[in-house]
């Protein structure tokens, strides 16, 4: 009998997590005024809302915490994790921020201005707001493929080259740099191609215009590109990470998501003057150039993370399990973003339920109903989370209503995983007793996905 694919660690410490009923969870989402993120966790049973932050950090990172240096300036732990984001990512200049956001919040000071119009791949909810919030424009240049979710495309994620070139060729003087978003979150956690990085950068080149990479997922961009990118098979994941941001000018960074921290985040670049500029806005609103809103135990458990989360075993543990999640989904002909992406499934609510109007939230809808199942939290990526546009206050109906089911790092066994798959079919079994959606109640300005109070129709 082969050795069967099994994890590449063991467990040493667990926090117990409730059951409960589904009179339970029908009062407490109401309460909740319909909006996943109002639920107290206690009364979620498996948490897939997010994969930022809910890691579980290894034993060699929470001895690095004890380790860490609080002093205010100067401190080694500001070094440790310099000398990390000079080996693994290339960077001569860094700033540590307490979270990606506040990383785009101090670079975006720097960068955009008013008028300004910033391409790439689909921009994360965070990084459009911090260009919206200045008056620029976030323009999406992703390939169609990411749309279509039955279609097969190995790097869904990829920019294409042509749109990008007609937005620099209009708008050559308002493009302060083009935004790369490795994976592309957006679209399903797909990966973009070490050619279309290669080919994004000749075209920058072309017009003079900066690259930054969101590097939320950076390490699983690059696991991709080791197994489906000709050339790339017999090199390591950290050699791969290296060529990547070879074509990179900055970069920002939720250190959250591949660093495997609660809490973290920061900037990178090669520039010396960028980083004058932005140390000084760091300093505003993060903390002192060798702290940004960070303690030193953190810092010291980013630097370790940046290690192991660009290790081949760790990564290949992780994406086989959302693998193993996506193929039970994909056997009973359950409706999600093909291939399966790197961070989560993303289960297409259009297609799931068709009847509910896009004007009703479908993907919320479809993301409360696997809640009342089980107890299973996701997370709606649809015309919520598209918001209004800044300048009609229309809403935004974004070509695919996801319901995002995001699996946190080394947390959920794959006992979870069938707990998961099994929501899902009951709910899609079930699903044309479902024909009505939700309407609006109260929703903030900007980002209003967080705090939309909603009823049901
Ligand atoms: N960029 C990407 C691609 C992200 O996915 C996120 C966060 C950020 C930037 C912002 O980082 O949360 O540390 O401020 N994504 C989380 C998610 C929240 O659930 O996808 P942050």
């Amino acid at each position: 009998m082969d050795i069967p694919f099994s994890e590449s660690y063991k467990i040493k410490v667990v926090e117990p997590i409730k059951r409960s009923t589904r009179e339970e969870r029908e009062q407490w989402i109401k309460e909740a005024r319909y909006n996943l993120f109002n639920l107290r966790s206690e009364n979620v049973f498996i948490d897939l809302l997010t994969d930022s932050g809910t890691g579980a950090m290894s034993h060699m990172q929470w001895s690095e915490m004890m380790l860490g240096d609080e002093s205010y300036a100067g401190a080694s732990s500001y070094y440790k994790m310099k000398d990390k984001i000079k080996s693994i990512l290339g960077f001569e200049y860094f700033l540590p921020t307490h979270q990606g956001r506040a990383a785009e919040n101090v670079l975006f000071s720097v960068l955009v201005k008013e008028g300004n119009i910033v391409p790439g791949n689909s921009h994360f909810d965070t990084t459009k707001g911090h260009i919206e919030f200045r008056k620029a424009k976030a323009i999406d240049c992703t390939i169609d493929e990411a749309f279509i979710t039955e279609a097969y495309h190995p790097f869904k994620g990829n920019v294409d080259i042509n749109k990008l070139e007609n937005v620099l060729k209009e708008n050559a003087d308002l493009v302060p740099f083009i935004i790369m978003t490795i994976t592309n979150n957006t679209a399903g956690g797909q990966p973009v191609s070490m050619q279309n990085l290669k080919d994004v950068h000749t075209l920058a080149t072309k017009y003079n215009k900066q690259i930054v990479y969101d590097s939320a997922r950076f390490a699983e961009n690059a696991y991709f590109i080791k197994l489906r990118e000709e050339g790339y098979q017999d090199m390591t994941i950290k050699e791969i990470v290296l060529e990547m941001f070879q074509y990179a000018d900055a970069m920002t960074m939720s250190s959250k998501k591949d660093a495997i921290v609660n809490m973290g985040g920061f900037i990178a670049m090669r520039d010396e003057k960028l980083f004058k500029d932005a140390s000084v806005f760091n300093i505003i609103f993060e903390g002192y150039i060798t702290y940004g809103g960070l303690a030193g135990r953190d810092m010291n458990a980013v630097a370790q993370g940046l290690d192991e989360g660009t290790e081949f075993e760790t990564l290949e543990t992780r994406i086989k399990q959302v693998e193993y999640l996506g193929q039970k989904l994909i056997d009973y002909g359950i409706p999600i973003q093909l291939p399966v992406g790197g961070h989560a499934i993303f289960v297409d609510a259009k297609k799931f339920l068709p009847q509910v109007p896009v004007e009703e939230y479908v993907a919320q809808t479809l993301a409360i109903e696997l809640y009342l199942e089980s107890g299973v939290r996701g997370v709606e990526i649809g015309t919520l989370l598209a918001d209004r546009d800044p300048a009609t206050r229309k809403n935004r109906y974004p070509e695919t209503e996801y319901v995002r089911l995001a699996i946190p790092r080394r947390t959920y066994t794959n006992n979870h995983m069938d707990v998961v798959a099994a929501t899902l079919i009951n709910v899609f079994d079930r699903k044309d007793k479902i024909t009505k959606g939700y309407k609006i109640l109260s929703e903030a300005p900007i980002m209003r996905h967080f705090t939309v109070e909603l009823e049901k129709l």
